[in-house]
């Protein structure tokens, strides 16, 4: 039953729970058939990340504010409503039937009618739901996230002449000060095109394995799999689990952003060498590096003991990964950390990497949740601070003559270039070869930072 399943995800992240982890758990649990699982995927991932222009659609048609509606109750309404709304696949009769039916197996059946009410009034004041464009009355046409829009026969979002921020923030689903911070950072135009990257669905990227893209691309055109290139990987779209796709038991492939497969070929490692990988689970950059150095290198992968770090120890396990070490530790107690390999002489690894905890705000679009955790600028300069001390335990344990990558998936300039120039202004003895940040782009990748530095002595 993928809506029951999501509604019990959605009940869960409401309370603090990540929904990724989440519902795994719950799908696990439920023993869900691969459609259905696919189904509960779509309707938990789209109801977060369209809540906030959801709440608003369903808020003037309730007597009582949302908030104060029973859990069951308002995300079911969510369900129903997303699925009137932003999904073409079910019809509205559907929609409605099944939020119901969810509402009364989540043991709320005197909410029923209420929830029905609700929804097929939602339903009869949607005028075309997928129209190519948004026509001249702006308040009335809601974008889907797909590149269509949604058109209501009555106003639905605030005027954007007059309140162009809390417009942009009801259309989008984000919050305003982030919004402000983006257009502050990125200008108007780009802003528009992170919000749009944060309301897409994003496709599966695939990195191939080195020397295995063409045996890759043969594999799903044989499958009759479409893919799209983007930067260093293969994109594919509703082609089920990852775990089914041509290559996965031959580990041809690495699911991974196109965004995060560009930051490791920046160390241009070499066969063999040693290299630390900093804040390492779940393991996308591990796997990457191990590529790197190849059979002969050493990379040691360290990350707070935990399930993330399990996970990265099943990835290695899985892929007879030899040249990986796993160590669970805290970076901020440097003294649990290694100054080298005795392999390689002990004086600091040839290249480290630390990839920080972040804000996320360059993945908006595949961690829903964040917007919504994200709770105002002081998160991020607390994370600022972290990522800086971060970087300073990495630098030393960078050989002279050895490279160093920060990198984030943020695209906030506090967790990015203002660490790194932070971190130069004080050290003299790296210098800054590279820096690239890259915005999200709908549907095609997340946004993220990266900047390469060297020890000089
Ligand atoms: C951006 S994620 C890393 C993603 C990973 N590099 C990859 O490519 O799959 C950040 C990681 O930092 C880890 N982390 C946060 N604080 C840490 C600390 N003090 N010591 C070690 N790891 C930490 C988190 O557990 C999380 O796995």
């Amino acid at each position: 039953m993928p809506r029951e399943a999501a509604l019990e995800t959605l009940r869960r992240v409401e309370r603090g729970a990540l929904a990724r982890e989440t519902l795994d758990g719950v799908l696990r649990r439920r023993k869900l058939e691969a459609r259905d699982r696919d189904l509960a995927r779509e309707l938990v991932q789209g109801v977060l990340r369209h809540q906030e222009t959801i709440d608003s659609l369903l808020a003037p048609r309730l007597k009582r504010p949302l908030e104060k509606a029973h859990a069951v109750d308002r995300n079911a309404l969510r369900l129903g409503a997303y699925q009137l709304v932003f999904l073409d696949r079910i019809p509205a009769r559907a929609a409605v039937h099944t939020s119901v039916e969810a509402v009364k197996v989540a043991g709320r059946p005197r909410a029923t009618g209420f929830v029905n009410a609700i929804l097929r009034r939602l339903a009869s004041s949607v005028v075309n739901s997928s129209a190519a464009e948004p026509g001249d009355a702006p308040r009335r046409a809601l974008p889907r996230g797909d590149g269509t829009w949604a058109i209501f026969d009555a106003d639905v979002l605030p005027d954007p002449a007059a309140e162009p921020l809390a417009y942009l923030a009801a259309a989008w689903s984000c919050p305003e000060w982030l919004i402000e911070r983006f257009t502050t950072e990125h200008g108007e135009e780009a802003t528009l095109g992170i919000l749009a990257a944060a309301a897409a669905r994003p496709a599966v990227s695939l990195r191939p394995a080195p020397g295995r893209r063409a045996e890759l691309q043969a594999a799903l055109t044989e499958r009759k799999i479409d893919f799209e290139d983007e930067g260093p990987c293969l994109l594919v779209r509703g082609a089920g689990a990852v775990s089914e796709l041509p290559g996965f038991d031959e580990c041809w492939f690495a699911v991974q952003d196109p965004t995060a497969a560009e930051v490791v070929p920046l160390l241009s490692l070499e066969p063999g060498e040693g290299v630390l990988d900093l804040c390492a689970a779940p393991g996308g950059k591990t796997v990457a590096l191990a590529d790197g150095v190849g059979a002969a290198g050493v990379v040691l992968a360290v990350d707070l003991p935990g399930p993330r770090l399990k996970l990265l120890e099943r990835e290695v396990k899985r892929r007879a990964l030899a040249q990986v070490a796993v160590l669970g530790a805290d970076v901020v107690e440097p003294e649990h950390l290694p100054r080298g390999l005795k392999s390689h002489g002990d004086d600091g690894f040839d290249a480290v990497l630390i990839d920080v905890p972040c804000s996320n705000t360059g993945v908006l679009g595949q961690r829903v949740e964040v917007r919504r955790r994200l709770d105002g600028p002081h998160r991020i300069e607390m994370l600022a601070e972290q990522a800086h001390h971060l970087l300073l335990v990495a630098a030393s344990r960078v050989r002279a003559g050895g490279r160093l990558v920060y990198s984030t998936c943020s695209i906030d300039r506090a967790e990015n270039a203002d660490v790194v120039h932070a971190f130069l202004d004080e050290d003299s003895d790296f210098d800054l070869v590279a820096e690239q940040l890259t915005l999200p782009i709908a549907g095609r990748r997340g946004g993220g930072y990266a900047a390469l530095l060297r020890r000089t002595v």
